[in-house]
């Protein structure tokens, strides 16, 4: 479980598997956490997987409710083949060694045109070699699997995971074997009303074993969780958390070479260090404009882990956002978790991410991204701090989540943490948020209201947000619109999602007299304003919605309404580019995509790409960088 908490509301760190928070419960998290995993000595399971369905998921139980019945168990090592040559009486009725292969990975979306709605149970299996050495442990851990996965090694049930989009690993250094192993993989896709998200969002499903799977290796006490970050005094903060039977009283180190800088110390009974040394003068701070990273070293004993870390602070002051001190303007966009292309499966390489944060960086010049609506691959906030673009991340608490189950509280409060411990070393991460479009009740309040707590409990390095309603009258003509939802005293930075002229709202030449109203001294951003258009559609004369000239209209005049906002510190307008949503099904405009990017799913630019592009760069010509 990670260990690791800052010592925030003057709890000091606790070993163990749980620490309380402000609200008196208990904040999870994982069981392991192998920071930068990818790392350590490890082999890739990416590559050739066998897959079969099994929508009715007799793979895990019977049509009776009892256990699966013998011709179902996938998981099992039985070599179905040759089993029924010597007993023509045995009865199978799956053999994965003979099933359809398909490289991993990547959603099943397109493993075949019948799999392009599969919402049900998938096994995949995957048969490899090891060479175990005395000493060592071994974990198999997923970049993540949408939604619900089964993982069963050579024939044993190792662990269950529930949540699309954070990782997780189970130890399997008992059951690894000299030779041939086999890991066989149940993952399901179905989401409830108890889920998070709930069945209905406004994107694709994606289901599957979306990220990388690996075989990871440590030494018998490893460096599980290590983290190193410039604290609001100005000193380089660091936490080691060891696990293994030499965790106590161990001697461990955090060198950072390029600062000739090193902290040493000794881990407590539990396994947990954490000091801090003043920073030298010529640390250079992490920023979009110099994401400056530095290799730090992290060691005990015999275990050295690698990472590479920018040093930044960011705070909230008034209305402004400090970014190493100065104000700063998210110049953003938001972005789903999907590659450039007609028929994207959700499989984010280098490649696919770079072409997308280029656009943001590059095309847009831009500075910020909304990484929408769920924790995206650790290769694209790795990715974020090298190319320098700021970060809010999030969890899928999304519309109508199922308040006050205790066990959606759970699920997301572990999903937070799982997000948050993967992510603790990226400067590019600002923004924590817990939520998207919320309704207000009291529920609500206290579901989210926990999260919160949990994220000031873990990390008092980063601030707080969740995108809110809002509320608005028209009095005289005249359109007024303000935050009026209790979350916001809790929050760091408020941020809407405002759709005025598309949703609702005045007609586009009525947009930017609307009166933006400020109740609270906090900064706040459009987490969210767009409108839909099909890339090629100019319709210049007539000007209809899903038209490039509407899109563009439309930007213009809330663009220009955001001008009038003095407390409006900036924004991730929705969405860089159209994304597959099954909610979206008109036969001409939209075909199953939603078409508020600026970009299509090929990387067409719209007109608006330009009308923000031109806002952003005439906003940073107004204000050098550095001085935003
Ligand atoms: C909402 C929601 C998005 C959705 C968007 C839209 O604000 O947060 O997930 O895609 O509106 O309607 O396109």
């Amino acid at each position: 479980m990670s260990r690791i908490f800052n010592v925030v509301t003057g709890i000091i760190i606790l070993c163990g598997l749980t620490v309380p928070t402000a609200t008196g419960q208990d904040a999870p998290g994982p069981e392991i956490v192998l920071t930068n995993s990818a790392s350590r000595e490890h082999l890739d399971l990416t590559g050739a997987w066998t897959y079969s369905i099994d929508p009715y998921r007799d793979g895990l139980k019977s049509f009776h409710g009892n256990g699966p019945g013998l011709g179902h168990r996938r998981y099992e090592t039985t070599d179905v083949e040759s089993v029924t040559r010597e007993n023509p009486t045995a009865r199978y009725e799956y053999d994965m060694r003979r099933e359809k292969i398909v490289t991993l990975p990547g959603s099943w979306v397109n493993h075949a045109p019948e799999l392009r709605h599969y919402d049900g149970l998938m096994w995949y299996a995957r048969e490899f070699d090891a060479s175990p050495e005395s000493g060592q442990r071994a974990f198999l851990r997923f970049g993540a699997a949408n939604y619900t996965a089964h993982v069963y090694f050579n024939g044993e049930l190792v662990g269950r995971h529930d949540g699309g989009f954070t990782p997780f690993a189970f130890e399997v250094t008992d059951l690894l074997q000299d030779g041939e192993n086999l890991l066989v993989v149940g993952v399901d896709a179905q989401r409830t009303d108890q889920t998070v998200p709930p069945p209905v969002t406004d994107w694709e499903t994606y289901g599957g074993l979306t990220r990388p799977v690996r075989l990871i290796y440590t030494p018998e006490t490893f460096i599980d969780e290590a983290r190193a970050w410039l604290g609001k005094d100005g000193s380089i903060m660091a936490e080691i958390a060891l696990d293994g039977p030499r965790a106590g009283g161990r001697d461990v180190s955090v060198t950072i070479d390029a600062l000739g800088l090193t902290l040493d110390g000794r881990t407590d009974r539990n396994g947990v260090w954490q000091g801090s040394t003043p920073a030298p003068e010529d640390l250079s701070l992490w920023s979009p404009e110099s994401p400056a990273l530095y290799d730090v070293a992290f060691t005990a004993g015999n275990d050295t882990l690698p990472e590479r870390i920018g040093f930044r602070t960011i705070e909230a002051s008034g209305t402004d956002i400090l970014l190493n001190g100065e104000p700063i303007y998210l110049r953003g966009i938001s972005m789903h978790e999907e590659e450039l292309g007609a028929d994207p499966g959700r499989i984010m390489t280098e490649p696919a991410i770079r072409a997308l944060l280029s656009e943001i960086k590059d095309g847009l010049n831009g500075n910020f991204v909304r990484l929408a609506h769920y924790p995206h691959s650790e290769l694209t906030t790795r990715l974020a701090d090298e190319m320098g673009l700021l970060v809010w991340s999030e969890i899928p608490v999304y519309w109508l989540i199922d308040w006050d189950n205790p066990d959606t509280l759970a699920e997301a409060r572990t999903m937070l943490a799982e997000n948050m411990t993967r992510d603790m070393n990226r400067a590019s991460i600002i923004i924590w948020s817990v939520a998207n479009e919320t309704p207000v009740g009291d529920d609500r309040n206290r579901f989210l209201g926990t999260l919160i707590d949990d994220v000031r409990t873990r990390d008092d390095s980063r601030l707080v947000s969740a995108a809110l309603l809002t509320t608005s009258e028209t009095r005289n003509g005249t359109m007024r619109t303000w935050i009026d939802d209790p979350l916001a005293d809790n929050l760091d930075i408020l941020a809407v999602n405002t759709y005025n002229g598309w949703y609702g709202g005045p007609a586009l030449d009525g947009v930017d007299d609307i009166i933006w109203e400020s109740r609270h001294d906090k900064p706040m951003i459009f987490s969210e304003l767009g409108a839909g258009a099909l890339a090629g559609f100019a319709d210049e004369e007539i000007r209809r919605k899903f038209s490039e000239s509407f899109q563009a209209d439309y930007y213009r005049a809330t663009l220009a309404m955001s001008e009038k906002i003095p407390h409006l510190k900036g924004m991730s307008p929705w969405i860089l580019k159209d994304f597959r949503s099954p909610r979206r099904q008109h036969p001409v405009y939209q075909q199953g995509w939603n078409r508020k990017g600026l970009i299509s799913e090929t990387g067409q630019r719209k007109q608006a790409f330009y009308v923000l592009s031109d806002f952003y760069r005439n906003m940073q010509t107004a204000t050098p960088a550095g001085e935003e």
